[in-house]
């Protein structure tokens, strides 16, 4: 595990440069370890439109290992968790019409890549925001900040 940890470090740290403050994509990977090789997104105001691409580099199927990316107000993340855990895969375990879901992906398996394109003006400047996979039970490690500037 613990090299694991160290890969999920330095892939945080290159993601932290100032120069992806700007860029109006992004992109999270995830493994078959139940972890998100990146703990923190940056998404910028400034931009017309933003994707944030979501990438499984393990090899387990979706209906195992599966992943998304689903984004709410930290206040909101756990229960939305607990709520996407009982809806169906078929829903890609977002549950449906809720206005606290602000941007999900589908959900993917090893190998796979998905990407969402969204407007960030649904985002608050400096708002506080959470980032996670809502298969069930994920959500405890797959976790991290979505910040907005
Ligand atoms: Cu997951």
């Amino acid at each position: 595990m613990r090299w694991i940890l160290g890969m999920a470090l330095a892939a945080s740290l290159s993601f932290s440069g100032a120069a992806w403050a700007q860029d109006c994509a992004a992109t999270v990977e995830g493994n078959d370890a139940l972890q998100f090789l990146q703990q923190e997104i940056t998404i910028s105001s400034s931009c017309d439109s933003f994707t944030l691409t979501l990438k499984h580099v393990g090899t387990l199927a979706r209906t195992i290992m599966g992943h998304n990316v689903v984004v709410t107000r930290t206040a909101d993340y756990e229960s939305v968790a607990q709520a996407g855990s009982s809806a169906s895969i078929d829903n890609d375990y977002v549950p449906p019409n809720d206005a606290r879901v602000l941007v999900a992906t589908a959900i993917i398996g090893g190998g796979e890549e998905t990407s969402i394109s969204f407007d960030p003006s649904v985002f608050e400047v400096g708002g506080d925001y959470t980032f996670f996979c809502s298969f069930p039970a994920h959500y405890v490690l797959m976790k991290g900040k979505l910040v907005v500037e």
